[in-house]
């Protein structure tokens, strides 16, 4: 595989062809991240009759070699979003020989034997590292009363009782459900029908798991993960996300094994935390199972947004992931907060371009001028003086840029895709998102992410997030440092290369397979 076709990314993940949407079934297993994600294989529009759980896996998370198409829709209905686990101690009877093995735990969309509850959950079991499934005969596992939208099952073990629990979102609110084996599930509670602000969209995609605070194993917090959809919400006058469409909330608090408690309390809009303030980052969820003695929890979401995902200028594949992050719990002096960090695993396909350090950078000089890239990282500490805004052109040429800057007066980082290349698809497309982003003692720090069609940037000590895809000409190549309004101390700059994944393919194999 060589992907070197125009706008694909050359380290995002993406199928070969067709559609793609949500991350699912994130779990690691011998050696394996697996990565399996709402697909289409033969449509690249989304064709929720036919959703399949595509597959990919890496031993490394950088490299991923793509695999057949995991579970096909049948008369169960299509396979909708869901998670994965390995069941170690056979609570689900399904291992009696190998002792232990991989469930999935999915939403089945339309199945026929449920009509007019076209929602119901599902298992299927691995013997075989993901790469053959078999479903349960006893499905559904769990079915609605009423109501349409029940679906995206993320399951953990909960250590503390001793049985598996699942999120489900169920149109307006968060359900838990527990199970001693996977099989049989009892409602434990909801959460989030009277959290107010919320319901423009239905909720999605919800995952609920512990971290330590400021890294501290004497202080656990837990962390609710919700996507909120792109309208048919119960209240239409709620805000929409930062960039608008779909978008994706967090909630810290308590979780004792039935009942999950906000720690702080939502009184108005404001109070809501937004994950990312671009448009491109929906249905993130976290990966189960990492290694014993890695300890991070990592998660990877759908770079897209429902708003106009299926008019992205793309053919033979549509849809891809986001960089792989790690999330950290940190407290700031307003309250414990989710900190997103590229992985540590890019090390493996950096390499330097340029440094540079202690430059006061002027309007209208850039010191950039002789360095093109289409993909790169840039990690970038700021000194703030007179400039009131400053930051990076990228993917520039004579009709086209993208500005990542910092806007000094407004305290605000932001990404401006106005003029980013492609943007006739979609009336909202062209747009600036901006990300609230105090500066620590005058210095601002940026990291940003750049590939053939997107930009991820981690302002500040990662609260500060914006994902947003561009589609620019491949002859966009340019850079620029810029100062407006004054100028500004660069305290420190590295560009580093980011390999393509793909060109070489061999190697990839090596690191997908163990
Ligand atoms: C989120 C979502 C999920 C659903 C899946 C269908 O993007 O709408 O709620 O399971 O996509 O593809």
């Amino acid at each position: 595989m060589n992907y070197t076709e125009k706008f694909r990314p050359q380290y995002h993940y993406s199928p070969e062809k067709n559609w793609m949407n949500d991350p699912n079934g994130l779990v690691y297993y011998e050696g394996e991240y697996h990565l399996f994600y709402q697909h289409t294989p033969f449509a690249s529009q989304p064709d929720f009759e036919k959703m399949h759980w595509g597959h990919a896996v890496s031993s490394d998370l950088i490299y991923w070699e793509e695999l057949p198409p995991a579970l096909p829709p049948g008369e169960d209905g299509s396979i909708f979003s869901g998670s994965a686990v390995v069941d170690y101690h056979n609570t689900s009877g399904f291992f009696n020989e190998e002792g232990s093995g991989l469930v999935a735990i999915y939403t089945n969309n339309g199945n026929q034997a449920q009509p007019g509850k076209p929602q119901v959950q599902s298992i299927a079991y691995s013997k075989d590292k993901g790469r053959t499934w078999t479903k349960y005969e006893g499905n559904p596992v769990l079915f609605p009363d009423t109501t349409l939208d029940f679906r995206d099952p993320k399951v953990f073990w909960h250590e503390e009782t001793s049985r598996w629990i699942m999120s489900l979102a169920v149109k307006d609110r968060v359900e838990f459900y527990s199970s001693p084996n996977l099989k049989e599930w009892t409602f434990a509670s909801g959460f989030g029908a009277d959290v107010i602000g919320t319901h423009r969209g239905i909720y999605e995609c919800p995952d609920l798991f512990s971290l330590h605070v400021d890294g501290d194993p004497n202080k656990k917090k837990w962390v609710l993960i919700l996507s909120v959809g792109d309208c048919n919400g119960v209240n239409p006058n709620d805000p929409e996300p930062p960039a608008g469409g779909s978008g994706m909330l967090y909630f810290v608090g308590d979780f004792d094994g039935q009942v999950f408690t906000p720690g702080e309390a939502i009184h108005s809009i404001d109070d809501l935390k937004w994950i990312d303030f671009g448009s491109d980052f929906y249905a993130a969820v976290t990966w189960s199972n990492t290694p014993e003695g890695d300890g991070r929890r990592l998660w990877i979401g759908w770079m897209n947004n429902w708003r106009y995902a299926g008019a992205l200028p793309t053919d033979k594949w549509r849809g891809h992931t986001s960089i792989p992050r790690e999330l950290k719990l940190r407290t700031f002096t307003d309250g414990i907060r989710l900190v997103q960090e590229p992985i540590e695993e890019f090390n493996r396909i950096r390499s330097p371009l340029a440094t540079l350090e202690n430059v006061t950078i002027e309007p209208n000089a850039n010191p950039l001028v002789n360095i093109v890239a289409n993909k790169a990282e840039f990690i970038a500490e700021f000194e703030m003086a007179t400039a009131k805004e400053f930051g990076f052109k990228v993917r520039k040429s004579e009709n086209e840029e993208t500005v990542v800057g910092y806007d000094a007066v407004m305290k605000k980082l932001f990404v401006d895709r106005t003029n980013s290349g492609r943007t006739d698809f979609h009336p909202n497309f062209a747009a600036k998102h901006e990300a609230p982003l105090s500066p620590v003692n005058h210095r601002v720090r940026m990291s940003i992410f750049m590939d053939w069609c997107s930009i991820e940037v981690f302002g500040g000590d990662g609260t500060a997030i914006i994902s947003d895809t561009i589609f620019p000409d491949s002859e966009s190549n340019g850079l620029e440092l810029f100062a407006v309004g004054g100028n500004v101390k660069l305290v420190s700059l590295q560009i580093n290369d980011l390999g393509s994944i793909w060109q070489t393919n061999d190697k990839a194999k090596e690191h997908a397979r163990v």
